[in-house]
This record gives structure tokens, sequence and C-alpha cells, in this order.
């Protein structure tokens, strides 16, 4: 449903069980401005560095690159809560992460930060909710461990990793995090997990049983056809939309229809 107030912390925090939330992703400017009002937040995810940057992963992405693409969706955006995500490295310890974190507050209008990280970076959420920084947390399958894990690895299959998932959402969420995203879980241990908290919990990969969805606008909507995961819905064929259109377009410049009479000046 088109939302008709920006979010805030507060009108997040009282959504949960009541109704669901909807977050997607954006990097730029012209999206941003078609999800304005649509959904209840948007995240700059340091998922752009693939989708966007054609890169194998997250990793490489700086906060000068975030803070680019940020300032981009904030500006076609006005209208809806926006996130920005803290890239590798940027929050290794508590005062580079404030410094990193101001900088994305003065030099954009965003809303807050997402880190990723449970218990062991409980820390830093607390450090920077203590300095006035919103902050959403990240855990479950973290696309920033890709490296040291060896891959993308589904979470909560055994009892001890949904107690393990359970300590860090509580961790977080007693730093100060005023939502999670929980990302590749198994739906049931989704469910024990967003039971265990207050906040709301925005799965992706995580089933239903969670407080809202978070999809990658590029996967969602089909422009990003080298893989599906799982746990995509596509809603458009955008790569087949596009594709079809520019053929049409060269046939148009080839056969002399384009410009028409009325196309020129
Ligand atoms: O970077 C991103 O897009 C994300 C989502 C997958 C939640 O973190």
């Amino acid at each position: 449903m088109p939302q008709t107030k920006k979010q805030t912390i507060n009108s997040i925090l009282n959504a949960k069980g009541i109704r669901k939330l909807s977050m997607i992703t954006a990097y730029d400017a012209l999206f941003a401005n078609l999800f304005d009002g649509e959904v209840d937040f948007i995240l700059v995810g340091d998922s752009l560095n693939m989708s966007f940057g054609g890169n194998s992963d997250t990793l490489s992405i700086t906060m000068e690159n975030m803070i680019y693409h940020t300032k981009a969706v904030c500006n076609g955006a006005k209208n809806t809560f926006v996130i920005c995500d803290m890239p590798f490295g940027t929050y290794t310890n508590e005062e580079i992460a404030f410094q990193n974190a101001m900088s994305v507050y003065q030099q954009t209008s965003a809303d807050a930060v997402k880190v990723e990280g449970g218990k062991s970076r409980a820390h830093i959420v607390k450090h920077l909710t203590e300095n006035s920084i919103a902050v959403v947390g990240h855990i479950g399958l973290m696309p920033q461990n890709f490296r040291v894990e060896g891959g993308y690895k589904v979470k909560g299959k055994d009892e001890n990793n949904i107690q393990s998932l359970i300590e860090d959402a509580k961790a977080i969420e007693e730093a100060g995090a005023f939502c999670i995203v929980l990302e590749g879980v198994k739906a049931d241990a989704a469910k024990i997990i967003t039971e265990s908290v207050n906040v709301p919990i925005i799965g992706i990969g995580a089933g239903l049983d969670v407080d809202g969805q978070v999809l990658v606008w590029s996967d969602m909507l089909g422009f990003f056809d080298e893989f599906k995961p799982k746990f995509v819905r596509r809603y458009l064929n955008g790569a087949e939309l596009v594709k079809q259109s520019v053929q049409n377009y060269v046939i148009d410049v080839e056969e002399l229809n384009f410009p028409a009479s009325e196309e020129k000046y």
C-alpha cells in the first residue's frame, strides 16, 4: 500500500505485530523516485557493488561510493526513510564506525545506517546509537563474510546456530538497533528469532514469519538475470523488456523509422 507519510524510527518500531513492513534497495535517484512513497524504507545496500558495479562480491565498495549513491537516493526519495549500508571495513572499531557514520549523516540526508554483525559487533551499535546515529542491524547470512566463510551459507540449520542467532538479535537490540535485517535463515528459525525481540525483523530469504521483507530492486524487477536466488520473486521481466526495447530502437534507426517528423526540430 502506498505510504502517505515518511516513516520514523518510532513508526517502524510500532509496526511490529501490527502490519508487515516493506523495504527495497535503490542505488540512484531515478529508481528511488519510482519507489518513493510506495515502501516503508529504502536501503542503499552495498549489494550495489555487485548489481550496479559488476563485482563478484560486496567487499570492495568504499564509504565514498556509498555516500555518492546515498545522496542520489535521498535526492530521488524525499518522502521515504533511507538507510545507508556501511561498507566492509568501515566499522572495525567504535571510533572508525562513528567517524564514517557521521560522514553519512553530514554528507547525505540518510535516516539511518546499517551494519552487519551480531554479539561481536554490539559494542559498535551501542557506540553509534549513544552518539545519535540510528542503526539497523544485519544478522544471519552476512555477505561481508563471504570470503571468510567461503561462500553464502544459509543459517539457522541446527539448534546451536539458532540459539546463537537469538543471542545476536538480542545483543544488537539491547545495543540500540531499531530494526534488524535477517538474511538467509531457515524459515522456522527466523520465526523463533523474530519472536525473541521487540524490534522489527526484516527478512530476506527468511520466510514469511518475520516482520517485513526486503529485496534487491534489480532482482525483484528482473534486471539482473544471470541467476535468480530461490527466495527472489520477480515482479517484472526488466531485462527482457529493456533488451526488446533497445532492439526495437536499433531496427528503427536502421530502417529510418526514427526520428519521425514530430520528433524533429
Ligand atoms: O546490500 C544489500 O542490498 C543488503 C540486502 C540484501 C539486505 O544488505
